[in-house]
């Protein structure tokens, strides 16, 4: 990949969040990652695949997940953690808004935890839009902006703060507007609150799947 991918590095970030991601992983995100996955098959590209904490959790009817994450320090952990998946696992550097693969080739997407720090989730779901095949999935597993007006005002508020501290991660956004918009048709939307670390509140996390139209395969 010639991309340039120096603006995506954080290392301080990376080495906290391959342990925050183990305390989340038994406080019930592993859960949540084996819902996101399950059914899955055919070819999977994983969109800021981090430290890998996916991979033990992708079924076997999955023939192969392309997994694309730019930051350095997490791509290694993710390719230590890909020898030993269940599945066949190619980690890529990458990032969403310039995915690897050619137009219409992959059978479903992942997102999980992702679309809450790209700086732009417009682009990099269009981008999910190009290489998914038509009808073709997207699996998403993110924390998004409260419903409680007070809530998702702090959230407004502890943003900018928390977006340096959290590797670009941004509390506040509307994913699920974001999914719709790009195209997809949301089959299914689990809204929950979850606290992933200890002393950190429970906030709105959302699980589902979306699905891409089928070719209009009319003829006039
Ligand atoms: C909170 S971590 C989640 C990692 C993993 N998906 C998981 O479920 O544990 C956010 C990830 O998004 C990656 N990321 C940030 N911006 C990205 C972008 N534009 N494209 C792809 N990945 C990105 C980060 O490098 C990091 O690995």
């Amino acid at each position: 990949m010639s991309d340039d991918l120096s603006a995506f590095q954080r290392p301080g970030f990376a080495r906290k969040y391959a342990d925050f991601s183990v305390i989340g992983d038994r406080r019930g995100a592993r859960e949540h990652r084996v819902r996101l996955l399950a059914g899955l098959r055919g070819r999977v590209i994983e969109v800021g695949a981090g430290n890998g904490r996916n991979f033990p959790h992708y079924p076997a009817t999955v023939t192969e997940v392309v997994a694309v994450e730019p930051e350095h320090t997490l791509r290694g952990l993710a390719v230590a953690a890909a020898r030993s998946a269940p599945v066949p696992v190619s980690v890529v550097a990458g990032h969403a808004g310039a995915l690897p693969g050619e137009a219409g080739t992959f059978d479903a997407a992942v997102v999980s935890l992702v679309l809450c720090s790209v700086p732009a989730p417009a682009a990099a779901l269009a981008e999910v839009a190009r290489v998914l095949k038509p009808g073709g999935e997207l699996r998403f597993y993110e924390h998004v902006r409260s419903e409680r007006a007070v809530i998702g005002l702090l959230e407004d508020a502890v943003t900018p703060l928390w977006t340096r501290l959290a590797g670009g991660c941004r509390p506040n956004r509307d994913t699920l507007a974001e999914i719709r918009r790009a195209g997809f048709a949301v089959e299914e939307a689990d809204r929950f609150a979850f606290s992933p670390q200890p002393l950190m509140p429970p906030f709105a996390h959302l699980l589902g799947r979306a699905r891409l139209p089928v070719a209009d395969e009319s003829f006039m």
